[in-house]
C-alpha cells in the first residue's frame, strides 16, 4: 500500500507501516501543503494520513484515484466531508480515546491559569515587579466549593468531571443525550439544559465536537446568561463558540476570564483578543504530550494495517 501523510508525525506508525511493506510519503515540509498540493500527492494514494487542519472536502474525496482510507490524526474530524467519502466507500478515522486524558488537562490547565491569572502573574515577575508579598496581589479565584459546567459529556467531559471532582468542584453538565444513572452518580453530576448551565456554572468547559447542530451552540446570547464571576475554557473547536460575542464579554467584563485552546477561524484570533488580560491563549496543545502524540501515531496506523489486511478498520467515524 502506499500511504501518504499530509504533515510529518511521531515515528511510531510510520515505522509501523514501514515494517509491513507499505511505501510511506512523508510530507517533512515546514510550512504546509496547499490543498492542490495535497490533492497531487494523494491522488495515487491508498491510504492517507490527514491532520485537523487539512480541508478534505468533498472536491479533494473526489480527485482521489485509489484511496481505500482516510486516517485523521486527531479525534475530531469536522475538517473531513464523512458523506463524500462514505459515498465513495473511502473508511475515515479518527482518535479517541488515546487523548482523553491529555487534554482534560489541558482544560483544567486553562480553568487554573484563568482562574489564577497564572501566566499574567509569570509575566510580572520576569518584567521585575515582584517587590514583595501584598494582601491583594493577583486575585483570582476559588475552585473548590464551585460549579463547573461541561458541556458535551463524552470521553473527555467526564475525564474533566473527574478532575473536577477531585478540586472540591460541584458538577453539572449537558450532553445531546442525558448520561445513565449510574455514570451520574459516578461524577455526582447534575444533568442541565444548557441555558440553565450557563446561569449557574462558575466554570464552563466545552467538549463538543463540532458538527451543525454545535456550531455557535454558545452563541451571544448564552454567553449573555453567564455570571460575571464566570469563566469559560474552549479545547473542543472554535466555532462551537462565538468568539466575537464571547471577545465583546470580555472586554466588556461581562464576564471574568475565558481559556482558548482552539479558535473559531483558527489559527486566526478575533481582533484584541490577544490584548485582554483576562485570558489566557494556547495554539491548539491539547493532545500535545510525547506520549499522546506517539499513541496517535499508533493509531492512524493501526486502522491503514486493519484495511490491508481485509478488516473494518478499528476507528470508523460512521456505521456501516
Ligand atoms: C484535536 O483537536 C483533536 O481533535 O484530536
Ligand atoms: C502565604 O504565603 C501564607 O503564608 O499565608
Amino acid at each position: 500500500m502506499k500511504v501518504f501523510v499530509t504533515y510529518d508525525i511521531p515515528d511510531k506508525g510510520i515505522k509501523m507501516l514501514l515494517e509491513r511493506g507499505c511505501e510511506v510519503d512523508v510530507y517533512k515540509g515546514e510550512e504546509f501543503l496547499t490543498k492542490e498540493e495535497m490533492m497531487e500527492r494523494a491522488a495515487d494514494a491508498d491510504a492517507i494520513i490527514t491532520q485537523l487542519r487539512d480541508p478534505i472536502d468533498r472536491e479533494f474525496i473526489y480527485s482521489l484515484k485509489k484511496a481505500k482510507i482516510i486516517a485523521n490524526y486527531a479525534v475530531g474530524y469536522n475538517n473531513i466531508d464523512v458523506g463524500a467519502a462514505r459515498e465513495r466507500g473511502i473508511y475515515v478515522t479518527n482518535t479517541p480515546g488515546v487523548l482523553t486524558e491529555a487534554t482534560a488537562d489541558i482544560a483544567f490547565a486553562l480553568i487554573l491559569a484563568v482562574a489564577r491569572r497564572i501566566v499574567e502573574a509569570d509575566r510580572f515577575v520576569r518584567e521585575g515587579k515582584f517587590v514583595g508579598w501584598k494582601p491583594k496581589l493577583f486575585l483570582g479565584y476559588d475552585l473548590f466549593g464551585k460549579t463547573i459546567g461541561i458541556v458535551g459529556m463524552g470521553r473527555i467531559g467526564q475525564a474533566v468531571a473527574r478532575r473536577a471532582l477531585g478540586f472540591g468542584m460541584r458538577v453539572v453538565y449537558h450532553n445531546r443525550r442525558r448520561l445513565p444513572e449510574d455514570i451520574e452518580h459516578q461524577y455526582h453530576a447534575t444533568y442541565l439544559p444548557l441555558d440553565e448551565l450557563m446561569k449557574v456554572s462558575d466554570f464552563i468547559s466545552i467538549h463538543t465536537p463540532l458538527t451543525k447542530e454545535t456550531y455557535h451552540l454558545i452563541d451571544r446570547e448564552r454567553i449573555s446568561l453567564m455570571k460575571p464571576t464566570a469563566i469559560l475554557v474552549n479545547t473542543a473547536r472554535g466555532p462551537v463558540v462565538d468568539e466575537q460575542a464571547l471577545y465583546e464579554a470580555l472586554k466588556e467584563g461581562k464576564i471574568a476570564g475565558a481559556g482558548f485552546d482552539v479558535y473559531e477561524n483558527e489559527p486566526e484570533l478575533t481582533p484584541g483578543l490577544e490584548k485582554l488580560d483576562n485570558v489566557v491563549l494556547l495554539p491548539h496543545i491539547g493532545s500535545a504530550t510525547y506520549e499522546t502524540r506517539e499513541r496517535m501515531s499508533e493509531m492512524v496506523a493501526l486502522n491503514i494495517i486493519d484495511v490491508m489486511e481485509g478488516r473494518i478498520p478499528r476507528n470508523l467515524v460512521y456505521e456501516i
